[in-house]
């Protein structure tokens, strides 16, 4: 079967035959690949700054956001059946078996002997047939299929969000964040970044009802902004305002949610937090030296007003059935926004067209394998024209 690997040590990315997988284990699904979803991670990996291939391996199947359909499944299989449509999470337990992983909160590993599949240690999903156990399975209703593939990249934000949720009940009174949203004096979020991670989060917290305020680099008409107003959010250019005058514009910065992998960008905009606040890391910056901070006053606003820095990784089963939940939602109230964020899908063979990102228009660039799953028309539209 034909596989998208990454071979670091030859530096070369391309398409190969390999031995497709069966069932081992009697708890043992086979998944027949749909939609695999291009991030960062994968361009990082591409690019051999990142990932590392299995054990004994020359090579790495790359892909971890998917979507597939179950095809077979071992005999003592429960929770899921062939035909059922899945997306699989990332993470899998590392070999010590820590206290996290035991509870299969593998997103928190102590050890950081963990494996991802498509990114650490283990073969990923850019290819035609997937093994995996059904614990990993997070089955996806037929009717959201389409939007399925968005799902590992929200769990980002849903993960994000349960931990907000427990931080923020600290504050013993109204003025918090909980499931069911936010009340009328605790609402403001700065997003910062507008690719698929930012965008999605900006959805999310659209439904908690915040005002959300998106920044990113390039100035308005484009993809972007025109998708942050489909939602009811605020869309900023960091070239044409300063953090100061966007803060400004929000009264009391409740919430920052970091989505650009960006440092320098991202402490700007730490100075900015309001009074109990929580800012939110979630992109991977490459090692930078050389930023000039100025420490004295980000560290006395931490202290005088209170201040959470979080920074937060992959994601647990449970943030998979809450974005599950999410998308639905969103579905219902910003369809079009919600196919504005696929702009794009690709057979396996073109992968090399989304290696490097020349449309500015670009969010989410899809693979389609083994047919994939046919966008509908709008969302055809849509992506034809860039928009
Ligand atoms: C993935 C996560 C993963 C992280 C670090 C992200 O792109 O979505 O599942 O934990 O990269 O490898
Ligand atoms: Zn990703």
């Amino acid at each position: 079967m034909r596989a998208i690997a990454a071979f670091p040590k030859t530096k070369e990315v391309k398409l190969i035959d390999h031995p497709e997988p069966h069932l081992v284990r009697p708890t043992d699904v086979k998944i027949k690949m749909l939609n695999v979803g291009v991030c960062g991670t994968d361009r990082e990996i591409w690019e051999f700054k990142y990932g590392t291939p299995p054990p004994g391996s020359e090579y790495l199947i790359t892909g971890h956001e998917s979507f597939g359909q179950i095809i077979e499944v071992g005999k003592d299989v429960k929770t899921v059946k062939a035909g059922d449509y899945v997306v699989p999470t990332v993470r899998r337990a590392c070999p010590e078996n820590c206290m996290a992983c035991q509870q299969m909160r593998q997103d928190f590993c102590y050890t950081g002997h963990f494996t991802e599949r498509g990114i650490k240690g283990a073969h990923g999903f850019m290819t035609e047939y997937v093994v995996d156990d059904e614990k990993y399975m997070n089955v996806v209703p037929p009717e959201l299929k389409e939007f399925a593939v968005l799902l590992e990249p929200l769990t980002i934000a849903e993960k994000a969000l349960m931990q907000v949720y427990t931080i923020q009940s600290r504050l013993p009174w109204e003025c918090r964040l909980e499931p069911g949203g936010a009340n009328k004096t605790c609402n403001n979020a700065i997003v910062l970044g507008a690719g698929p991670v930012g965008l999605l989060g900006a959805l999310a917290l659209r439904l908690l009802h915040m005002d959300v305020h998106v920044v990113a680099r390039q100035p308005a008409p484009n993809s972007k902004a025109a998708l942050a107003d489909l939602i009811g959010a605020h869309y900023h250019a960091d070239a044409q305002e300063t953090p100061e005058q966007i803060a400004q514009s929000l009264g009391n910065v409740d919430l920052i949610f970091e989505a650009t992998g960006a440092a320098k960008p991202s402490f700007d905009f730490m100075r900015e937090l309001g009074t109990n606040g929580i800012f939110i890391f979630t992109g991977v910056p490459a090692p930078m030296k050389d930023i000039t901070l100025d420490a004295g006053t980000l560290m006395r606003d931490i202290v005088l007003k209170n201040q959470v820095v979080l920074g937060t990784v992959n994601a647990p089963k449970v943030a998979f059935e809450n974005g599950l939940r999410d998308l639905a939602e969103f579905r219902k109230r910003w369809p079009e926004a919600v196919r504005r964020l696929i702009t794009g899908y690709l057979p396996i063979d073109r992968f090399t067209e989304t290696v490097k990102r020349t449309n500015p228009d670009e969010i989410k660039t899809v693979l389609n394998i083994n047919g994939g799953v046919a966008p509908t028309k709008t969302q055809a539209t849509a992506a034809a024209a860039g928009k």
